[in-house]
């Protein structure tokens, strides 16, 4: 779970795919915005607050979100974990994904939750039901997975879970392609696009 960029001064991550490769769940108009606009703006944001600050500089992301949250320091931590769980989340999508995952991950879906249908209705609920701004997770915490949600910027970084992948619920993630259907985009993730390798290769061991 190391998403680059890793230390000051950051760097934003290639997409793991071509922007049209999603279509057509998200598009590559909502890309254009999203990761060129959106998760480029954090990473510029993120470096100008950090830079010539001995409290952040040439620290990994990670310490820099967790040193944030501690001194309670909102515009560093808003615009680290922005930039944490944008990386995050393009590694959790990939063309042609979505669906049931097999193998390990399979079976502790099967012991954590039941039946991978439990599982998914608790992602789609978490991702639905998620007032305003947010995430929804699948994360592994002593050594249980559960489904957790998050509001604006906050990230499983700060806590003792560890994230396996993530759903990115904010309006910029889906409003060109499905308005305020946001049920709609959920949904086609669940369906197409969970990268469910990247969340078993999450997995602690
Ligand atoms: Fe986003």
């Amino acid at each position: 779970m190391s998403p680059s960029p890793t230390s000051t001064p950051f760097q934003l991550p290639a997409l793991p795919w071509t922007p049209a490769a999603l279509e057509p769940h998200i598009s590559a108009r909502t890309l254009s915005f999203h990761y060129d606009k959106h998760h480029a703006t954090y990473v510029e944001r993120l470096n100008g607050l950090v830079a010539n600050n001995a409290a952040y500089e040439g620290r990994a992301l990670p310490e820099v979100i967790r040193a944030a949250a501690e001194k309670r320091d909102a515009a560093v931590f808003n615009n680290a974990a922005q930039t944490w769980n944008h990386s995050f989340y393009w590694q959790s999508l990939r063309p042609g994904g979505g669906g049931e995952p097999g193998g390990a991950l399979a079976d502790r879906i099967r012991k954590d939750f039941g039946s991978f249908a439990v599982l998914r209705q608790q992602l789609a609920d978490a991702a639905s039901t998620q007032f305003g701004s947010g995430w929804a997770w699948l994360v592994a915490e002593s050594g249980v997975l559960r489904v957790v949600k998050t509001g604006n910027a906050e990230t499983p970084v700060t806590t003792n879970a560890r994230a396996l992948l993530t759903i990115d619920v904010w309006e910029h993630a889906y409003y060109l392609d499905y308005q305020n259907r946001r049920g709609d985009y959920v949904t086609a993730v669940l369906d197409h696009l969970l990268h469910w390798e990247f969340a078993a290769d999450n997995l602690p061991s």
